[in-house]
């Protein structure tokens, strides 16, 4: 597979994108080593993938519906385990996730917010349930609620919410956590671009105070080119690694970025490849 750098120097008047090694050397958070995944009717998810997430990088994982994108987001948090090859999380196992330094928070499409419960509630639910008390984990709400812009409406109800606010209360509750690890599946993907382009602006800010090694998924090519340090574009049946793009764009990034002739031909060759990857039966290159 081709390990790409674009760079503006390296991209040529046509598009063209020359090759560079990989940079890179932090310490990796989560090694995906040869993991597939079947699941009990049969279905091939994920042939093996092999993919090591570095500490502090934002990589999103892109490619057509059904290619294990949410598979494999799944398999890094243990919701499920592969059927062959393992995951080596802070090259520990998984007996030392959720310790100091090796916490993981997942963010869902859907806010999954408890509709009875105000906000507030809501974002303390994972301390309350590990036994937290409320005068320790009050200030830890208080600070997640303005992390996101929301340190007016911890007395709210989710129903109050417009649809970005709720996913920004979801977002809370999982930063709730102090999570060294953000896995984020689709989290936008039912927002208007307007909100949507507010929300990865927000979030990119957050990554890059908090240094918080996030691994997102979305369907949307300008997305995943404006937030990632690394895009890992995936092709399906069966789901697998078919291209990766670095992206050494300096952070913070901001609107200049977005509207700039690079950004777009970032956009431009990702479509290329999502394009590819889309078509039956394409394999990577060298992928016997
Ligand atoms: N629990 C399950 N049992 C059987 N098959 C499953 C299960 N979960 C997912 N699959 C199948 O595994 C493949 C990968 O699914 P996955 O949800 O990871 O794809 P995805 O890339 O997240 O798709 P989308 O972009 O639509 O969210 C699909 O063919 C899906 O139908
Ligand atoms: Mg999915």
């Amino acid at each position: 597979m081709d390990k790409v750098v674009l760079t503006e120097d390296r991209l040529s008047q046509d598009g063209e994108i020359a090759l560079a090694t990989s940079r890179g050397s932090s310490p990796p958070v989560v090694e995906i080593l040869s993991a597939r995944k079947t699941f009990a009717d049969g279905t091939i998810a994920l042939s093996p993938v092999d993919l090591t997430i570095r500490q502090g990088e934002f990589l999103t994982l892109i490619g057509p519906s059904g290619c294990g994108k949410s598979t494999l987001l799944k398999l890094i948090a243990n919701l499920i385990e592969p059927s062959d090859g393992r995951l080596v999380l802070w090259r520990g196992g998984f007996d030392q996730v959720g310790q100091e330094g090796r916490r993981m928070a997942f963010v869902f499409q859907d806010p999954t917010l408890m509709p009875w419960a105000r906000v507030g509630t809501n974002v303390r639910l994972p301390l309350d349930l590990v036994g937290m008390p409320k005068s320790m984990s009050e200030p830890k709400v208080s600070e997640s609620l303005k992390l996101v812009g929301l340190e007016n409406f911890a007395q709210h109800y989710p129903r109050q919410l417009s649809g970005g606010m709720r996913m920004r209360a979801s977002i809370a509750r999982a930063l709730v956590t102090e999570p060294d690890l953000l896995l984020m599946d689709e989290p936008f993907g039912a927002l208007d671009e307007f909100t949507r382009n507010k929300l990865d602006t927000d979030l990119l800010d957050l990554w890059y105070q908090r240094k918080l090694t996030t691994v997102f998924v979305t369907h949307s090519i300008y997305e995943a080119v404006y937030l990632s340090t690394r895009v890992v574009v995936m092709a399906a049946r069966p789901g697998r690694v078919y291209k990766i793009m670095e992206i050494d764009e300096p952070m913070p990034r901001g609107e200049s970025f977005r509207a700039s002739t690079r950004f777009a031909d970032l956009c431009r060759q990702l479509s290329t490849w999502l394009a590819d990857a889309s078509l039956p039966g394409r394999m990577e290159e060298g992928t016997p």
